[in-house]
Protein backbone atom coordinates (compact mmCIF):
# COMPACT_ATOMS: atom_id res chain seq x y z
CA UNK A 1 0.00 0.00 0.00
CA UNK A 2 1.49 3.61 -0.95
CA UNK A 3 2.50 6.03 2.03
CA UNK A 4 -0.43 8.29 0.27
CA UNK A 5 -3.44 4.96 0.65
CA UNK A 6 -1.97 4.23 4.03
CA UNK A 7 -2.65 8.40 4.71
CA UNK A 8 -5.70 8.88 3.58
CA UNK A 9 -6.85 5.23 5.36
CA UNK A 10 -6.12 6.72 8.56
CA UNK A 11 -7.14 10.44 8.68
CA UNK A 12 -10.55 10.25 6.35
CA UNK A 13 -12.38 8.94 8.64
CA UNK A 14 -16.33 9.64 9.20
CA UNK A 15 -15.19 10.60 12.49
CA UNK A 16 -12.63 13.40 11.30
CA UNK A 17 -14.41 14.22 8.61
CA UNK A 18 -18.08 14.84 10.42
CA UNK A 19 -15.99 16.93 12.67
CA UNK A 20 -14.31 19.32 9.69
CA UNK A 21 -14.41 22.65 9.61
CA UNK A 22 -14.60 24.95 6.73
CA UNK A 23 -16.08 22.34 4.27
CA UNK A 24 -18.98 22.87 2.27
CA UNK A 25 -18.81 19.22 0.90
CA UNK A 26 -19.19 18.14 4.87
CA UNK A 27 -21.38 20.70 6.20
CA UNK A 28 -24.10 21.39 3.67
CA UNK A 29 -26.48 18.64 4.45
CA UNK A 30 -26.80 17.09 8.34
CA UNK A 31 -23.63 15.24 9.76
CA UNK A 32 -25.01 11.72 9.10
CA UNK A 33 -25.06 12.26 5.45
CA UNK A 34 -22.35 10.94 3.37
CA UNK A 35 -21.70 13.44 0.55
CA UNK A 36 -21.08 12.13 -2.90
CA UNK A 37 -22.23 14.86 -4.24
CA UNK A 38 -19.13 17.75 -3.82
CA UNK A 39 -16.57 17.66 -6.68
CA UNK A 40 -13.60 18.29 -4.07
CA UNK A 41 -11.38 15.44 -2.37
CA UNK A 42 -11.22 14.89 1.37
CA UNK A 43 -7.53 13.89 0.95
CA UNK A 44 -5.19 15.40 3.36
CA UNK A 45 -2.88 17.85 1.03
CA UNK A 46 0.76 17.64 0.47
CA UNK A 47 3.08 19.09 3.55
CA UNK A 48 4.54 20.99 1.24
CA UNK A 49 1.28 23.42 0.85
CA UNK A 50 1.08 23.42 4.60
CA UNK A 51 4.52 24.82 4.88
CA UNK A 52 4.14 27.26 2.12
CA UNK A 53 0.97 28.79 3.83
CA UNK A 54 2.69 28.61 7.25
CA UNK A 55 5.36 30.48 5.67
CA UNK A 56 3.38 33.61 3.69
CA UNK A 57 1.92 34.07 7.36
CA UNK A 58 4.48 33.88 9.15
CA UNK A 59 6.36 36.64 6.89
CA UNK A 60 3.33 38.47 7.11
CA UNK A 61 2.47 38.26 3.45
CA UNK A 62 -0.91 40.22 3.07
CA UNK A 63 0.04 43.00 1.29
CA UNK A 64 -1.22 43.14 -2.63
CA UNK A 65 0.72 40.48 -4.00
CA UNK A 66 3.81 40.63 -5.82
CA UNK A 67 4.79 36.71 -6.37
CA UNK A 68 6.63 36.94 -10.33
CA UNK A 69 7.70 33.35 -9.39
CA UNK A 70 4.63 31.62 -9.12
CA UNK A 71 3.55 33.39 -12.24
CA UNK A 72 6.63 31.96 -14.03
CA UNK A 73 5.65 28.56 -12.65
CA UNK A 74 2.09 28.86 -14.01
CA UNK A 75 3.79 29.21 -17.16
CA UNK A 76 6.68 26.64 -16.83
CA UNK A 77 3.88 24.20 -15.91
CA UNK A 78 1.71 25.42 -19.11
CA UNK A 79 5.04 24.97 -21.34
CA UNK A 80 6.17 21.55 -20.00
CA UNK A 81 3.06 19.70 -18.88
CA UNK A 82 0.31 21.04 -21.21
CA UNK A 83 2.61 21.76 -24.03
CA UNK A 84 1.78 25.28 -25.20
CA UNK A 85 4.25 27.02 -26.42
CA UNK A 86 3.64 30.76 -23.93
CA UNK A 87 5.19 32.69 -21.46
CA UNK A 88 4.31 34.63 -18.49
CA UNK A 89 3.58 37.04 -20.69
CA UNK A 90 0.36 34.86 -22.20
CA UNK A 91 -1.32 34.53 -18.64
CA UNK A 92 -3.38 35.74 -16.36
CA UNK A 93 -3.77 34.86 -12.31
CA UNK A 94 -7.56 34.20 -11.43
CA UNK A 95 -9.37 32.96 -8.20
CA UNK A 96 -10.19 29.71 -9.58
CA UNK A 97 -11.69 28.34 -12.69
CA UNK A 98 -14.93 29.82 -13.01
CA UNK A 99 -14.29 33.27 -13.26
CA UNK A 100 -12.16 31.88 -16.48
CA UNK A 101 -15.33 30.39 -17.64
CA UNK A 102 -17.22 33.74 -16.95
CA UNK A 103 -14.58 35.62 -18.36
CA UNK A 104 -13.94 34.01 -21.38
CA UNK A 105 -17.99 34.38 -22.19
CA UNK A 106 -17.93 38.21 -21.05
CA UNK A 107 -15.09 38.42 -23.70
CA UNK A 108 -16.23 36.71 -26.57
CA UNK A 109 -20.15 36.86 -26.59
CA UNK A 110 -22.21 39.60 -27.05
CA UNK A 111 -26.09 38.96 -26.28
CA UNK A 112 -27.82 36.84 -29.20
CA UNK A 113 -24.35 35.34 -30.33
CA UNK A 114 -24.39 31.59 -29.92
CA UNK A 115 -22.09 28.99 -27.71
CA UNK A 116 -21.68 25.47 -28.54
CA UNK A 117 -21.01 23.46 -25.58
CA UNK A 118 -21.76 19.83 -24.40
CA UNK A 119 -24.82 18.63 -23.57
CA UNK A 120 -23.96 17.67 -20.22
CA UNK A 121 -21.47 19.83 -18.72
CA UNK A 122 -20.73 21.45 -15.41
CA UNK A 123 -22.95 24.07 -14.40
CA UNK A 124 -21.21 27.49 -14.47
CA UNK A 125 -20.77 27.43 -18.08
CA UNK A 126 -24.59 27.09 -18.87
CA UNK A 127 -24.90 30.25 -15.78
CA UNK A 128 -21.85 32.35 -18.12
CA UNK A 129 -23.85 32.01 -21.32
CA UNK A 130 -27.02 33.05 -19.56
CA UNK A 131 -25.26 36.54 -17.83
CA UNK A 132 -24.04 37.51 -21.06
CA UNK A 133 -27.86 36.91 -22.44
CA UNK A 134 -26.09 34.59 -25.29
CA UNK A 135 -27.68 31.61 -26.72
CA UNK A 136 -26.25 28.18 -25.53
CA UNK A 137 -26.01 25.77 -28.30
CA UNK A 138 -25.83 21.74 -27.14
CA UNK A 139 -23.57 19.10 -28.93
CA UNK A 140 -25.33 16.25 -27.69
CA UNK A 141 -23.19 13.52 -26.07
CA UNK A 142 -24.52 10.18 -26.31
CA UNK A 143 -23.77 7.22 -24.20
CA UNK A 144 -23.44 4.76 -26.89
CA UNK A 145 -21.01 6.89 -28.21
CA UNK A 146 -18.99 6.94 -25.11
CA UNK A 147 -19.83 10.69 -24.70
CA UNK A 148 -16.87 11.39 -27.60
CA UNK A 149 -17.57 15.29 -29.83
CA UNK A 150 -19.13 13.68 -32.90
CA UNK A 151 -17.61 16.03 -35.55
CA UNK A 152 -19.54 16.08 -38.25
CA UNK A 153 -22.68 17.04 -35.93
CA UNK A 154 -20.60 19.25 -34.41
CA UNK A 155 -20.54 21.75 -37.93
CA UNK A 156 -23.73 21.31 -38.38
CA UNK A 157 -24.28 23.33 -34.93
CA UNK A 158 -22.30 26.41 -36.50
CA UNK A 159 -24.04 29.88 -37.75
CA UNK A 160 -22.62 33.24 -38.21
CA UNK A 161 -23.91 33.66 -34.58
CA UNK A 162 -21.34 31.26 -33.40
CA UNK A 163 -18.56 32.77 -31.54
CA UNK A 164 -17.48 30.05 -28.82
CA UNK A 165 -16.83 26.75 -28.44
CA UNK A 166 -16.76 25.27 -24.60
CA UNK A 167 -14.44 22.32 -24.29
CA UNK A 168 -14.43 20.36 -20.42
CA UNK A 169 -11.19 18.18 -21.15
CA UNK A 170 -11.27 16.27 -19.06
CA UNK A 171 -14.99 16.31 -18.53
CA UNK A 172 -17.50 17.32 -15.68
CA UNK A 173 -19.80 14.96 -15.66
CA UNK A 174 -19.04 12.68 -17.72
CA UNK A 175 -14.90 11.85 -17.18
CA UNK A 176 -14.61 11.10 -20.36
CA UNK A 177 -11.29 12.08 -21.95
CA UNK A 178 -10.77 13.82 -25.65
CA UNK A 179 -9.01 12.29 -28.23
CA UNK A 180 -5.75 14.04 -30.31
CA UNK A 181 -8.72 13.12 -33.26
CA UNK A 182 -11.54 14.40 -31.67
CA UNK A 183 -10.44 17.37 -30.40
CA UNK A 184 -8.14 17.93 -34.33
CA UNK A 185 -11.36 18.15 -35.25
CA UNK A 186 -12.95 21.17 -32.90
CA UNK A 187 -9.56 23.10 -33.54
CA UNK A 188 -10.08 22.72 -37.07
CA UNK A 189 -14.01 23.85 -36.60
CA UNK A 190 -12.75 26.75 -34.73
CA UNK A 191 -10.12 28.14 -37.33
CA UNK A 192 -11.85 27.75 -40.30
CA UNK A 193 -14.66 29.54 -38.80
CA UNK A 194 -12.88 32.09 -36.41
CA UNK A 195 -14.30 30.89 -33.40
CA UNK A 196 -12.40 30.86 -30.33
CA UNK A 197 -12.33 27.75 -27.79
CA UNK A 198 -12.23 27.93 -24.01
CA UNK A 199 -11.33 25.06 -22.64
CA UNK A 200 -11.23 24.18 -19.23
CA UNK A 201 -8.92 21.38 -18.17
CA UNK A 202 -8.95 21.42 -14.58
CA UNK A 203 -9.53 17.58 -14.37
CA UNK A 204 -5.80 16.84 -16.32
CA UNK A 205 -4.09 15.44 -13.72
CA UNK A 206 -7.12 12.72 -12.87
CA UNK A 207 -6.93 10.28 -15.54
CA UNK A 208 -6.44 6.46 -15.88
CA UNK A 209 -5.32 3.82 -17.29
CA UNK A 210 -2.15 5.17 -19.02
CA UNK A 211 -4.04 7.79 -20.78
CA UNK A 212 -3.06 11.07 -21.65
CA UNK A 213 -4.15 14.45 -21.21
CA UNK A 214 -4.18 16.47 -24.68
CA UNK A 215 -4.46 20.46 -24.46
CA UNK A 216 -6.38 21.38 -27.61
CA UNK A 217 -4.25 24.90 -27.68
CA UNK A 218 -0.81 22.02 -27.69
CA UNK A 219 -1.70 20.94 -31.56
CA UNK A 220 -0.53 23.85 -33.23
CA UNK A 221 0.21 27.72 -33.14
CA UNK A 222 -3.21 28.40 -35.61
CA UNK A 223 -5.70 26.35 -32.52
CA UNK A 224 -3.54 27.97 -30.36
CA UNK A 225 -4.39 31.87 -31.16
CA UNK A 226 -7.44 30.96 -30.64
CA UNK A 227 -7.63 29.14 -27.76
CA UNK A 228 -8.50 30.01 -24.04
CA UNK A 229 -6.56 27.21 -21.87
CA UNK A 230 -7.94 27.17 -18.52
CA UNK A 231 -6.15 25.59 -15.29
CA UNK A 232 -6.48 25.54 -11.66
CA UNK A 233 -5.24 23.44 -8.39
CA UNK A 234 -8.10 22.54 -7.04
CA UNK A 235 -9.18 19.42 -7.93
CA UNK A 236 -5.87 17.44 -7.86
CA UNK A 237 -4.70 19.15 -4.50
CA UNK A 238 -7.76 19.53 -2.50
CA UNK A 239 -7.13 23.47 -2.49
CA UNK A 240 -10.74 24.80 -4.22
CA UNK A 241 -11.10 27.37 -0.84
CA UNK A 242 -7.34 29.00 -1.96
CA UNK A 243 -9.10 29.93 -5.44
CA UNK A 244 -6.27 29.49 -7.21
CA UNK A 245 -6.36 29.30 -11.31
CA UNK A 246 -4.78 30.89 -14.45
CA UNK A 247 -5.74 31.44 -18.19
CA UNK A 248 -3.60 31.42 -20.91
CA UNK A 249 -4.37 33.43 -24.12
CA UNK A 250 -1.00 33.35 -26.64
CA UNK A 251 -3.13 35.96 -29.07
CA UNK A 252 -2.74 38.68 -26.90
CA UNK A 253 -6.11 40.57 -28.21
CA UNK A 254 -7.85 37.77 -26.75
CA UNK A 255 -5.64 38.43 -23.36
CA UNK A 256 -5.92 42.10 -23.33
CA UNK A 257 -9.72 41.72 -24.02
CA UNK A 258 -10.22 39.27 -20.88
CA UNK A 259 -8.33 41.30 -18.89
CA UNK A 260 -9.93 44.58 -19.66
CA UNK A 261 -13.86 42.21 -18.88
CA UNK A 262 -12.20 41.47 -15.21
CA UNK A 263 -10.91 45.34 -14.81
CA UNK A 264 -10.82 45.97 -11.03
CA UNK A 265 -13.43 43.20 -10.46
CA UNK A 266 -11.31 39.97 -10.78
CA UNK A 267 -7.47 40.92 -9.26
CA UNK A 268 -5.66 37.30 -9.23
CA UNK A 269 -5.88 35.99 -6.14
CA UNK A 270 -4.59 36.21 -2.97
CA UNK A 271 -1.02 35.95 -1.68
CA UNK A 272 -1.39 32.95 0.66
CA UNK A 273 -2.92 31.51 -2.19
CA UNK A 274 -0.16 32.16 -4.25
CA UNK A 275 2.58 31.00 -2.06
CA UNK A 276 0.72 27.94 -2.03
CA UNK A 277 0.58 27.25 -5.71
CA UNK A 278 4.33 27.89 -6.06
CA UNK A 279 4.88 25.41 -3.53
CA UNK A 280 2.42 23.32 -5.66
CA UNK A 281 3.72 23.80 -9.12
CA UNK A 282 7.31 23.24 -7.84
CA UNK A 283 7.34 20.84 -5.46
CA UNK A 284 4.31 18.29 -5.49
CA UNK A 285 3.72 16.56 -8.88
CA UNK A 286 4.92 13.60 -6.56
CA UNK A 287 1.77 13.63 -4.83
CA UNK A 288 -0.10 12.71 -8.36
CA UNK A 289 0.99 9.40 -9.04
CA UNK A 290 -0.29 7.49 -5.68
CA UNK A 291 -3.32 10.08 -5.46
CA UNK A 292 -3.81 8.21 -9.38
CA UNK A 293 -3.36 4.93 -8.40
CA UNK A 294 -5.50 5.35 -5.14
CA UNK A 295 -8.46 6.99 -7.42
CA UNK A 296 -8.37 4.52 -10.34
CA UNK A 297 -9.36 1.60 -7.29
CA UNK A 298 -12.31 3.71 -6.13
CA UNK A 299 -13.48 4.02 -9.87
CA UNK A 300 -12.99 0.10 -10.45
CA UNK A 301 -14.76 -0.63 -7.29
CA UNK A 302 -17.42 2.10 -7.53
CA UNK A 303 -18.32 0.82 -11.22
CA UNK A 304 -18.82 -2.83 -10.24
CA UNK A 305 -20.62 -1.77 -7.25
CA UNK A 306 -23.20 0.75 -9.21
CA UNK A 307 -23.46 -2.02 -12.35
CA UNK A 308 -24.38 -4.72 -9.98
CA UNK A 309 -27.59 -2.49 -8.19
CA UNK A 310 -31.42 -3.08 -9.76
CA UNK A 311 -31.71 -0.39 -12.82
CA UNK A 312 -28.25 0.98 -12.70
CA UNK A 313 -25.70 1.19 -15.71
CA UNK A 314 -23.19 3.28 -15.46
CA UNK A 315 -19.57 3.23 -18.08
CA UNK A 316 -16.30 3.63 -16.20
CA UNK A 317 -14.70 7.46 -16.53
CA UNK A 318 -11.53 7.81 -18.15
CA UNK A 319 -10.50 10.94 -16.00
CA UNK A 320 -11.73 12.73 -13.36
CA UNK A 321 -13.57 11.31 -9.65
CA UNK A 322 -16.93 11.66 -11.44
CA UNK A 323 -19.25 8.85 -11.86
CA UNK A 324 -22.50 9.21 -13.83
CA UNK A 325 -25.13 6.33 -13.58
CA UNK A 326 -28.03 6.08 -15.42
CA UNK A 327 -30.92 5.77 -13.36
CA UNK A 328 -33.54 5.78 -15.68
CA UNK A 329 -35.16 2.50 -14.81
CA UNK A 330 -36.62 3.79 -11.85
CA UNK A 331 -39.08 6.08 -13.34
CA UNK A 332 -38.08 8.65 -11.29
CA UNK A 333 -36.73 12.15 -11.95
CA UNK A 334 -33.41 12.81 -11.55
CA UNK A 335 -34.36 15.20 -8.92
CA UNK A 336 -36.74 12.85 -7.10
CA UNK A 337 -33.98 10.12 -7.16
CA UNK A 338 -31.54 12.52 -5.25
CA UNK A 339 -34.15 13.46 -3.14
CA UNK A 340 -34.75 9.86 -2.39
CA UNK A 341 -31.66 8.72 -1.75
CA UNK A 342 -30.75 12.03 0.75
CA UNK A 343 -33.98 11.37 2.79
CA UNK A 344 -33.92 7.36 2.79
CA UNK A 345 -30.09 6.56 2.28
CA UNK A 346 -28.95 9.66 3.87
CA UNK A 347 -26.81 9.77 0.47
CA UNK A 348 -26.21 12.83 -1.10
CA UNK A 349 -25.44 12.83 -5.14
CA UNK A 350 -26.26 15.34 -7.61
CA UNK A 351 -29.56 15.56 -9.74
CA UNK A 352 -28.09 14.82 -13.32
CA UNK A 353 -30.53 17.63 -14.63
CA UNK A 354 -29.05 20.39 -13.08
CA UNK A 355 -25.79 19.37 -15.83
CA UNK A 356 -27.61 20.27 -19.49
CA UNK A 357 -30.39 19.44 -21.31
CA UNK A 358 -29.43 15.87 -22.13
CA UNK A 359 -28.17 15.31 -17.76
CA UNK A 360 -32.11 14.40 -16.92
CA UNK A 361 -32.11 10.31 -16.30
CA UNK A 362 -28.55 10.59 -14.38
CA UNK A 363 -26.94 11.13 -11.13
CA UNK A 364 -23.44 12.47 -10.31
CA UNK A 365 -21.52 10.30 -7.94
CA UNK A 366 -18.34 12.09 -6.78
CA UNK A 367 -16.06 9.50 -4.75
CA UNK A 368 -12.87 11.41 -4.16
CA UNK A 369 -12.73 9.96 -0.63
CA UNK A 370 -11.71 6.79 1.63
CA UNK A 371 -12.29 3.78 0.55
CA UNK A 372 -14.48 3.14 3.51
CA UNK A 373 -16.43 6.09 3.13
CA UNK A 374 -17.36 5.33 -0.01
CA UNK A 375 -17.97 1.88 1.15
CA UNK A 376 -20.61 3.31 3.18
CA UNK A 377 -22.13 6.03 0.80
CA UNK A 378 -22.45 2.91 -1.97
CA UNK A 379 -24.21 0.72 0.63
CA UNK A 380 -26.75 3.52 1.79
CA UNK A 381 -27.35 3.96 -2.06
CA UNK A 382 -28.14 -0.11 -2.74
CA UNK A 383 -30.28 -0.40 0.08
CA UNK A 384 -32.63 2.97 -0.46
CA UNK A 385 -32.61 1.58 -4.05
CA UNK A 386 -34.21 -1.60 -3.07
CA UNK A 387 -36.76 -0.08 -1.55
CA UNK A 388 -37.94 0.80 -4.92
C1 LIG B 1 -14.96 21.14 -14.95
C2 LIG B 1 -14.90 22.08 -13.77
N1 LIG B 1 -14.56 23.36 -13.97
C3 LIG B 1 -14.48 24.22 -12.94
C4 LIG B 1 -14.78 23.85 -11.64
C5 LIG B 1 -14.66 24.84 -10.55
O1 LIG B 1 -13.30 25.11 -10.36
P1 LIG B 1 -12.75 26.13 -9.31
O2 LIG B 1 -13.10 25.62 -7.95
O3 LIG B 1 -11.27 26.17 -9.52
O4 LIG B 1 -13.38 27.45 -9.61
C6 LIG B 1 -15.16 22.52 -11.40
C7 LIG B 1 -15.52 22.08 -10.04
O5 LIG B 1 -16.12 21.06 -9.83
C8 LIG B 1 -15.21 21.61 -12.48
O6 LIG B 1 -15.51 20.32 -12.30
Amino acid sequence: MSSFAENVDEKVTLENMMQKRGSQKWNTYDPDVIPLYFCSPDYPVPTEVKDAASKAINDECFEYPWFPETVEAMAETTRTKYGIESTAEDLMVVPGVMPSLWLSTMYACKPGDEVILPSMIFGPFIRAIDYVNAKPVYHELRQEENWRFDIERLKELITKKTKLIFVCNPHNPTGRVMTKEELKGIADIAVDHDLIVASDELHADIIYDGRKHISIASLGPEIADKTISIYGLSKTFGLAGMQIGWLVATNKVILEGINKVAGDLIQGTTSISLAIAHAVLTKCDHYIPPLVEYLQELRDYGTKRLNTMNNVEVGSPEGTYVLWPNISGYGLSSSEMSEYLLKTGRVATTDGSRHGPTGEGYLRVIFPTSKTIFNEGLDRMEEALSKL
